[in-house]
């Protein structure tokens, strides 16, 4: 039996409500699979910040970086600003690790209403693939004149050549494997790219993009593609998801589409994502879209579907793919019996029960 060493870090909020929930699917299917999990579970959040004055400890990135691959919850607190909850914990997670690409699939479930009418089971099957390690959240930048009339901010995006072509090769990849794409007459052989920009009015570091994007693409004559400036594919995301495929982005464009995307396919509790390192020099990082929920969290309410399909993704990049499929399958089964769901999709069900239910479908295969 295989086994795996996972980092879990639960964080805040509702964070430590789903994460259980997915290390229970975890255990079931991975007993169907002959796949063992040891799990280090680490207390990195801000509760821990209030009181060790850190998200993690100094040597943390050390810590977990002989893991196979990091589970993570979701982290935020009030009373901690976020810009410290991130900065301390998941991007220099996802820095160190070089997790340039962050991939975050949704689709719209059979029995999962979508509050978008275009929007019908089966036909939203789309991924975001957005850059991790760069961009628009840079460091680099600064504050003067603070507290006077004339203060001011400047924060600089920073674009590489080498950051966007192998962003752009994973997108350009992942479509080649994709299935023949549906929505377009004739079926393409491959899955079709479509460039997030902002080239009309971001005069240096989009145009950089597209050129790269240009030049990338023209490899790969198979994938057909397009580029959208992000305010017009924001509105057509809605209008019409079912025209996207493979959706490359920017670090800001990304995080922004998949939420949208997410709440096109029926709500955010249900969106996963991936932060991997794809040269697999270090350990990847799974963590659902959503945050640490304040609002609900400590009531037993949070969906644990974003959890669960990460957990998915987390089986998929260790090479465990036929458990992975099992998991998504057992989440569809769940959704279109249209029984058990938790409160952000119209349900009663709490965090445990829903897992239940998804373990219950599981053991039926
Ligand atoms: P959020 O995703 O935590 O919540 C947004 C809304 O969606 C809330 O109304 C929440 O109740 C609902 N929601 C989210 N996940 C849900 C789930 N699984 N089931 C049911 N409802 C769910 O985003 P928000 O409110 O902007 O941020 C809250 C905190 O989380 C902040 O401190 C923020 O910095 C942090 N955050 C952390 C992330 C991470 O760890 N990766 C990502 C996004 C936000
Ligand atoms: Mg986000």
């Amino acid at each position: 039996m295989t086994t795996q060493r996972i980092a879990l870090i639960p964080g805040d909020g509702i964070g430590r409500e789903v994460v259980p929930a997915a290390v229970a699917v975890l255990e079931a299917v991975g007993r169907r699979h002959g796949v063992g999990f040891s799990y280090d579970e680490f207390d990195w959040s801000c509760e821990r910040y209030l009181s060790e004055g850190a998200m993690m400890p100094a040597d943390g990135l050390d810590l977990v970086r002989g893991h196979d691959a990091i589970f993570l919850g979701a982290v935020g607190a009030p009373g901690v600003p976020d810009h410290v909850s991130l900065w301390g914990l998941l991007i220099p997670i996802r820095r160190s690790f070089q997790q340039y690409v962050n991939l975050r699939p949704i689709r719209v479930f059979e029995g999962l209403d979508s509050p978008v009418r275009a929007a019908a089971a089966g036909a939203v099957d789309l991924v975001v693939v957005r850059e991790n390690v760069e961009g628009e959240y840079s460091e680099i930048g600064g504050r003067m004149g603070r507290g006077f009339a004339d203060e001011l901010a400047v924060q600089q995006a920073v674009f590489t050549r080498a950051g966007v072509t192998r962003l752009v090769d994973y997108g350009l990849s992942l479509a080649e494997g994709r299935r023949s794409f549906g929505s377009v007459s004739p079926p393409a052989r491959t899955g079709r790219l479509t460039s997030a920009t902002k080239s009309n009015g971001i005069v240096h570091t989009m145009p950089f993009w597209d050129e790269i994007v240009a030049e990338r693409t023209a490899l790969h004559p198979a994938v057909r593609w397009d580029q959208e400036h992000i305010d017009a594919l924001s509105a057509k995301l809605v209008l019409d998801p079912a025209r996207f495929d493979v959706i490359v982005a920017s670090n800001l464009f990304g995080d922004i589409l998949s939420d949208l995307a997410a709440a096109v396919a029926g709500g955010i509790g249900i969106a996963p994502a991936a932060n991997l390192n794809p040269p697999r020099e270090f350990p990847s990082m799974f963590e659902p879209v959503h945050g640490s929920a304040p609002d609900i969290a400590g009531r037993g309410i949070a969906n644990p579907i974003g959890a669960i399909w990460t957990a998915a993704m987390m089986l998929d990049h260790l090479g465990h793919v036929e458990a992975a499929a099992e998991v998504e399958s057992a989440i569809a089964g769940v959704l279109a019996a249209r029984e058990v769901r938790t409160p952000d999709l119209g349900g009663t069900a709490t965090t445990t029960t829903f897992t239940q239910a998804v373990l219950d479908q599981l053991g039926t295969r």
